[in-house]
């Protein structure tokens, strides 16, 4: 006869043989995958607990995936990516209403991307958009640093540029949605066709490009500033640029996601990476965002923002889904149809 301390002892014999934590989180990470590796091992390292199941995917991608899934949530929470598609997963009913006790805790732009989502989705970091270029190449070529949007149409630049595509990336977006802003739509959409001349790639992942360009294998790449600082910092040729005529940026953001298999392991997540201390972790992974705990030490290689020309971005009509589905349907009809030169 099994004795119930026998029962208990075996359960926990078979635990450790199989090294299987008792409770799961699945989650999906739209960020650098570093920063997604170490946030999982540092969280995995402190809650024994809980086994984490991550998946790293562009932003876009993960709102795909979240979509795709409504019916039979596969995912828990959505840690990272830019804030426009978590706007509008909340707005679609994708995500769940979770008022964490670290809230009080977050800048005034964090708590506001909460508001604005009836708090089902919350910022965890802010940077701003330009892009990172190859200073040998440039020189080698004899092209000018740029330094407006307007420069980035200079047939010297023909080839040299890479961003992403606005569908799976949120950096590419967020570029889009800029340009709308700073521009108006259809200026914005004539800027981009002519810009096209001189892309020679749409990378799925928003930091590509700028990977692309320390590495020499295009001049360019139009990406959130910090993620240029990031290769700078590991020693690549990169130069930060900032354009000239205002720029926007992205509140990258957390969502709990709707009829999730595991919301308890998800908040205790969602309230660990919202604290100062885990955010100040994030430099050592080479992430260089401005963190949303209020408490918490900005990067000293952080692109300063009130250095930075930035626009008023309405993160409200441009997380909206209707708005957000006609520039991307206008995108693909306009600009990702026209053929690669
Ligand atoms: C990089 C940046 C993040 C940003 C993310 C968006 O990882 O460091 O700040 O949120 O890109 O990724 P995506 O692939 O969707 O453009």
């Amino acid at each position: 006869m099994t004795t119930l301390k026998g029962a208990l002892l075996c359960g926990a014999a078979a635990m450790v043989a199989t090294g299987a934590a008792a409770e799961e989180l699945n989650l999906i990470c739209s960020a650098d995958v570093v920063i997604c590796e170490k946030l999982v091992s540092e969280f995995e390292a402190s809650h024994s607990d809980i086994d984490v199941n991550m998946v790293r995917l562009s932003s876009g991608e993960a709102y795909a995936k979240v979509r795709a899934e409504a019916r039979n949530p596969q995912t828990d929470l959505w840690w990272g990516g830019t804030g426009d598609p978590h706007l509008q997963a909340a707005q679609d009913g994708l995500s769940a209403e979770y008022k964490s006790p670290m809230l009080d805790q977050l800048t005034d732009w964090a708590q506001g991307q909460a508001e604005t989502s009836g708090f089902k989705t919350v910022g965890v970091y802010s940077g701003a958009l330009g892009w990172g270029f190859n200073k040998e190449i440039f020189e080698k070529k004899g092209i000018a640093a740029p330094q407006c949007w307007s420069d980035l149409l200079d047939p010297a630049l023909k080839g040299e540029i890479q961003i992403a595509d606005p569908n799976s990336s949120g950096t590419a977006y967020t570029a889009l949605a800029t340009l709308v802003q700073i521009m108006g739509e259809d200026e914005a959409f004539d800027f981009l066709k002519k810009m096209h001349a001189n892309v020679s790639q749409y990378t799925k992942s928003g930091s590509a490009p700028v990977k692309a360009a320390a590495r020499g294998e295009t001049g360019l790449g139009i990406v959130f500033q910090h993620d240029a600082v990031s290769q700078a910092v590991e020693g690549f040729p990169i130069e930060v640029g900032s354009p000239c005529e205002g720029t926007g940026y992205e509140i990258g953001s957390m969502s709990m996601i709707e009829g999730a298999q595991n919301p308890d392991q998800a908040k205790v997540f969602y309230d660990w990476v919202l604290t100062a201390e885990v955010q100040n972790m994030m430099p050592d992974a080479g992430s260089f965002q401005i963190p949303s705990n209020a408490s918490a030490t900005p990067p000293k290689e952080a692109p300063d923002l009130s250095q930075i020309k930035l626009i008023d971005y309405d993160f409200a009509e441009y997380g909206s889904a209707e708005r957000r589905k006609e520039l991307l349907a206008r995108w693909d009809s306009e600009v990702g149809s026209l053929p690669l030169q």
